[in-house]
């Protein structure tokens, strides 16, 4: 039975030895003692017209996950931990979690990786506050959120070595940030992380840059690709 233990948060685990139910009920015990209000959040996403009127008029009908259970839309701290151990993170490195939540990456980061880069963009102004406030009080200078739309085209995705995307956004909002990645593989090696059905489904299709050239590692949740 996995256990929180406030002494290590963030324990490293293998697959397996806990169940998905047991990994987002220490995610949940995890989320209060951070201190991330994550239901009065929902509750006011949930409410607020702007989302649901996007959600009919903008041309890539956005996902914003507003309704969805907490355990359902972020990623369980354990999990998080066993990707991070997956990759060869080193020391002035850059990691971007493409639709961030309430920043849990950014938290394992910051205990466990300080000396490398975490941007987590993010665009529900609500989850992007709520992260931002549960982040300082924890002080990790290495570690910020930013509000932004991923889709958009104005935005210019910055040049990382590692991208989390897990399903943020419809079909088209993931398509426009693989585009995003394409453009930047052409300059330097990346890796990227994908997870959920969309994500891994476009990166197998019709990503073959990334798919294709080498070999992946598929996981139960995820999957680790290579440019
Ligand atoms: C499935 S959740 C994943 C959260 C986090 N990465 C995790 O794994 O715990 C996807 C997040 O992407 C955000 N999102 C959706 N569309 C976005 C966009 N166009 N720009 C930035 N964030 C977006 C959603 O609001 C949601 O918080």
């Amino acid at each position: 039975m996995l256990q929180f233990n406030p002494q290590d948060p963030f324990p490293l685990l293998h697959e397996g030895s806990y169940t998905y139910d047991e990994a987002k009920f220490h995610a949940a015990q995890v989320d209060d003692w951070l201190g991330i209000d994550t239901k009065t959040v929902e509750q006011k996403v949930i409410l607020n017209q702007k989302y649901l009127n996007e959600k009919k008029q903008h041309p890539f009908m956005p996902e914003y996950w507003s309704g969805l259970s907490t355990p359902t839309l972020q990623t369980p701290y354990t999990e998080i931990r066993l990707i991070l151990s997956h990759l060869n993170l080193q020391a002035g490195q850059t990691l971007v979690d493409l639709g961030s939540g309430f920043g849990r990456m950014g938290h394992v980061i910051g205990r466990h990786y300080q000396k490398v880069n975490f941007i987590g963009y993010e665009y529900v102004e609500e989850r992007v506050q709520e992260s931002q406030r549960c982040l300082s009080i924890h002080y990790y200078p290495n570690v910020k959120i930013e509000k932004t739309d991923l889709s958009a085209n104005a935005f210019s995705l910055v040049s990382a070595d590692y991208y989390f995307m897990y399903d943020f956004g419809s079909r088209k909002a993931i398509e426009k940030t693989l585009e995003d990645l394409r453009r930047i593989a052409k300059t330097r090696n990346i890796t990227v992380i994908g997870r959920g059905r969309n994500s891994r489904d476009l990166i197998e299709r019709q990503h073959p840059w990334l798919s294709q050239v080498h070999l992946p590692q598929h996981y139960t949740q995820y999957s680790i690709y290579y440019s």
